[in-house]
C-alpha cells in the first residue's frame, strides 16, 4: 500500500494526531531519546503485522513494547525478577529495554513468537504523550527499512519510510543515537546484556542490589546459520550502508598507511569511491585522502555513527574502512553496531 505520509510536529496538534492513527490500527514513525521508532498498538496484532510489513522484517525478530509509565511492566510482564525494578528506578524513563516472560495480553506477533517480552519506558517527550494519548502501549522497532543504518534524525526516516506509512512525527535529531541496552535476567539478581546501548555495564554493575552481569556472546561474536540465540535480532546482517564496511583495529597513521598501500583498486586517492570513517582529531592524517568523522568520545560517537553510515552511501562511496571505536562504556554499543555493519569483518593493524 502507498501512502502520502503526513508529516507532523510533536506538538499538542502533531501529538493527537499521531494518537489517532494509532488508535485506528495503523502505523507511525515516532522520535524516542535513541533512534526513531515505527510504532503501533503492541496488543492489537493485526496492527502490528502492518510494522513488519512496512519495514520488510522477518517475522520471528521480537518488537520492544514501550510503556509511559513505570507499574504498566505489572501489566506486560508475567514475572518481574528484582533486578528489574532495581533497574526501572535507576534508568527509567530512559535508554534500557527488560525482557521478562510475557504476560498473555501481549500477543505472539509483538514477542516473535517467543514467551517473552522486551519492555522499555522512553525518557523522549513526545514519545511519552503519543503513549499516553493512546492509552494503550506502543510495538515499536527502529524505523528503517530493514538491515540499513537506524534513523537518528527525520530525514533518515523521510529516505526509508516515506510512502510506506501514514504519519511520521519529527522530533529533530535523537540525543543517545544508539538503540537502548536490552537485558534479560538470570534468577532476581543477576543481568545478562543483549544488546549494548547508552546504559552500560559499567552503570548496571553499579547499582546496588544487582548481581552478576553478563555480556552476552552474541554482543561481539558472529552467530553462526541456525544456532539459536537469546536476542534474535543479533542474528540479521544490520545497520549496513549498500557500501562495503571494514572494521579497523589501530592508529589513525596505521590506517592512513593501510589505505595508501592496498592495490589501486581499493586506495583513496582523490577519484576513488573509497573513504574512511575516523575520529574528530584524525584529520590531519588523512590530509589529501576522503573521509567522514564520526567525533572523539563514545557519546559523540553513538550519536554520529548511523547518520555517518547513511552519509557514505549518500556521498556515493563503495567502500569505507572505519577506525574501531573504545569499547568502553557507550563505546561498546558504537563497536557493537559497527562490527554487524562490517558482517564482523575486522582487519587488526
Ligand atoms: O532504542 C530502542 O530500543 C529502539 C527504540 C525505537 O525504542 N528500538 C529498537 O527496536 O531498537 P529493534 O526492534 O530495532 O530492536 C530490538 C532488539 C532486537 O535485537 C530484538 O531481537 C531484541 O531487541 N528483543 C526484543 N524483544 C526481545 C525478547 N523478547 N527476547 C530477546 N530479545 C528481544
Ligand atoms: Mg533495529
Amino acid at each position: 500500500m502507498e501512502y502520502n505520509t503526513k508529516m507532523l510536529s510533536p506538538d499538542k496538534e502533531g501529538i493527537r494526531a499521531a494518537a489517532e492513527i494509532l488508535k485506528k490500527g495503523e502505523v507511525v514513525a515516532i522520535p524516542t531519546e535513541t533512534v526513531y521508532g515505527l510504532a503501533a498498538n503492541a496488543l492489537d496484532r493485526e496492527a502490528v503485522k502492518k510494522i513488519f510489513s512496512a519495514k520488510g522484517r522477518p517475522g520471528d525478530n521480537p518488537l520492544i513494547v514501550h510503556i509511559s509509565g513505570k507499574p504498566d511492566i505489572y501489566k506486560y510482564a508475567r514475572e518481574v525478577p528484582a533486578a528489574a525494578e532495581i533497574l526501572a528506578e535507576a534508568f527509567w524513563p530512559g535508554p534500557i529495554t527488560m525482557v521478562m516472560k510475557k504476560s498473555d495480553i501481549i500477543p505472539p506477533q509483538t514477542s516473535g513468537g517467543l514467551d517473552t517480552v522486551g519492555i522499555r519506558f522512553p525518557a523522549h517527550r513526545a514519545a511519552r504523550a503519543i503513549i499516553e494519548e493512546c492509552g494503550f502501549p506502543l510495538a515499536a522497532p527502529s524505523a528503517n527499512l530493514s538491515g540499513s543504518p537506524s534513523p537518528t534524525r527525520f530525514s533518515h526516516v523521510v529516505a526509508d519510510m516515506k510512502g510506506r506509512i501514514p504519519a511520521a512525527v519529527d522530533g529533530g535529531d535523537c540525543a543517545v543515537g544508539v538503540e537502548s541496552t536490552v537485558v534479560c535476567f538470570e534468577g532476581d539478581r543477576d543481568v545478562r546484556i543483549l544488546r549494548p546501548g547508552f546504559v552500560s555495564k559499567e552503570d548496571i554493575e553499579a547499582m546496588t542490589g544487582i548481581g552478576k552481569v553478563i555480556c552476552d556472546r552474541g554482543v561481539t561474536e558472529m552467530i553462526n546459520e541456525g544456532e539459536k540465540v537469546m536476542s534474535p535480532g543479533m542474528k540479521y546482517r544490520h545497520y549496513s550502508p549498500k557500501a562495503a564496511v571494514t572494521l579497523i583495529e589501530g592508529s589513525a597513521e596505521a590506517l592512513a598507511g593501510y589505505m595508501e598501500n592496498t592495490d589501486g583498486t581499493i586506495d583513496s586517492t582523490v577519484d576513488s569511491k573509497v573513504c574512511a570513517m575516523i575520529f574528530d582529531g584524525d584529520e590531519e592524517v588523512f590530509l589529501g585522502k576522503k573521509y567522514i568523522t564520526y567525533g572523539y568520545t563514545s557519546e559523540e560517537q553513538a550519536r554520529q555513527v548511523f547518520d555517518c553510515l547513511r552519509r557514505v552511501d549518500d556521498e556515493g562511496y563503495e567502500r569505507v574502512y572505519v577506525r574501531s571505536p573504545s569499547r568502553d562504556g557507550v563505546g561498546l554499543a558504537v563497536y557493537n553496531r559497527l562490527l554487524r555493519a562490517a558482517g564482523f569483518e575486522v582487519i587488526l593493524l
